[in-house]
């Protein structure tokens, strides 16, 4: 008999494992059975809040060995996704990964080897691809609203970049490869996804321009002296929630970047622009594709999509504003990334219910690390550009 209710077991339980809110619904689809860390306080946090009866383990390959666990969330550092998605395929359970799907080409490439061999399905949380607005620009690129693309320019400002990334793990380059790979990961991804088109050529410039600096490394935001004028002090904010996420981020081993300009080429001749920036004082992405017969651009501050058409006449104004009314979030806003992570979590309890294939195919998570890497090394190279080759297999099509 098929089953109606999914045992999910969730590594690396707090942060992003906190998605067991959307997971776990006793009377629905599915529950969280389980959940692996390494910090013993955040199993028992989870257990107090969400299920006292689960699993919990500080060691993961107990919780992917468990025949009462059917499938696998890994919601780990970068670093650990790797390991983590390839024990849990390898142990026969089906597996949502974090984007980014790992900080290395090769690491990707084995994922997916594995997923292929153990005939498990693999999705990335690209959950991006499930926003109001990513949907609308991709819907109107495939109806033709604005011809054939030809330049996509995205611009993505990290408002308060200190607090997600420079005071933690994310601030070493041996965690992540890159922020343009982490943090731009779903970018690359929209991109992608909107053109249909994978990345084969970029160019990068970047730099360490604000974050980094000769604080000692143990230095924290709660004993800093200076922490009552520093901007980026986490002191008021540390919680139960993030209590180890509250390093200085002006420390010396900071080595990541924290500003990048990016040049691409898409198949079928596309031409991008990716930028990023770490301590921009707003917070929002701003993505316009230009085709031969219009411009789309959407406003993640205002919530609405902006519709240019060509005609004979220069535009003075948009055709059509699309105005997206707020998706509510179920639970904590923090987590809701607009209505897409209530909708990424089911899309994956459906997928393992009905044995469907991932309705993001796993190979979009490998292309997108693949322009992070490539992106890095240019950097490295100073701006020079770096071919991206494109599997065989990849579903994406260049035109002839
Ligand atoms: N799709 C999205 O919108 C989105 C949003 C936030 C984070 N993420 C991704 O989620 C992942 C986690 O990010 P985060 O911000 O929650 O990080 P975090 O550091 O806040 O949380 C990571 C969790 O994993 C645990 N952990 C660390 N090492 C472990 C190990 N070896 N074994 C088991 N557990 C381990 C930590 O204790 C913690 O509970 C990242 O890959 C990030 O890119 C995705």
């Amino acid at each position: 008999m098929k089953k109606t209710q999914l045992r999910i077991g969730i590594i690396g339980i707090n942060g992003r494992g906190t998605l067991w809110r959307y997971w776990h619904q006793p009377q629905g689809k599915s529950i969280v059975a389980g959940a692996a860390d390494v910090y013993p306080m955040y199993l028992d946090m989870f257990r107090e809040v969400c299920n006292r009866d689960a699993f919990v383990t500080t060691d993961y390959r107990e919780l992917i060995a468990r025949p009462d666990i059917d499938a696998i969330a890994v919601t780990t550092p970068d670093y650990c996704h790797e390991e983590h998605a390839v024990a849990a395929l390898n142990a026969g359970k089906p597996v949502y990964c974090e984007k980014p799907m790992a900080i290395t080409i090769q690491g990707c490439d084995r994922m997916l080897g594995q997923a292929k061999s153990a005939g498990r399905q693999l999705l990335i949380g690209f959950n991006m691809r499930y926003m109001d607005f990513v949907r609308k620009m991709k819907a109107m690129v495939d109806d033709g609203a604005i011809g054939e693309v030809k330049a996509v320019w995205i611009r993505h400002f990290v408002g308060r970049g200190s607090e997600y990334y420079f005071h933690d793990w994310h601030a070493l380059k041996q965690n992540c490869t890159s922020l343009l790979l982490q943090k731009g990961s779903h970018d690359i991804d929209v991109m992608h996804y909107v053109t249909g088109r994978y990345t084969t050529r970029v160019a990068a410039f970047g730099g360490l321009d604000f974050f980094g600096g000769d604080r000692p490394n143990e230095l924290t935001c709660a004993t800093c002296e200076e922490r009552e004028d520093c901007l980026e002090s986490q002191h008021e904010r540390l919680s139960a929630k993030k209590p180890l996420r509250h390093y200085c981020p002006f420390r010396r081993e900071v080595d990541i970047e924290d500003n990048y300009v990016s040049i691409l080429e898409l198949h079928g001749g596309i031409k991008a622009t990716y930028m990023e920036c770490h301590f921009a004082p707003d917070h929002h992405r701003n993505y316009t594709f230009i085709g031969t017969e219009g411009r789309i651009e959407n406003s993640q501050l205002e919530n609405k999509l902006y519709y240019w058409k060509r005609t004979r006449e220069r535009q003075k104004a948009p055709d059509e504003i699309v105005d997206f009314a707020k998706v509510k979030d179920k639970g904590d806003g923090e987590l809701g990334h607009g209505g897409a992570d209530a909708r990424i979590t089911d899309a994956f309890v459906d997928m393992v219910l009905k044995d469907e294939p991932p309705p993001i195919p796993p190979v979009a998570g490998r292309m997108s690390v693949a322009v992070g890497v490539k992106a890095q090394q240019s950097l490295e190279a100073h701006g020079q550009p770096m071919d991206i080759a494109t599997p065989d297999d990849a579903g994406q099509q260049p035109p002839s």
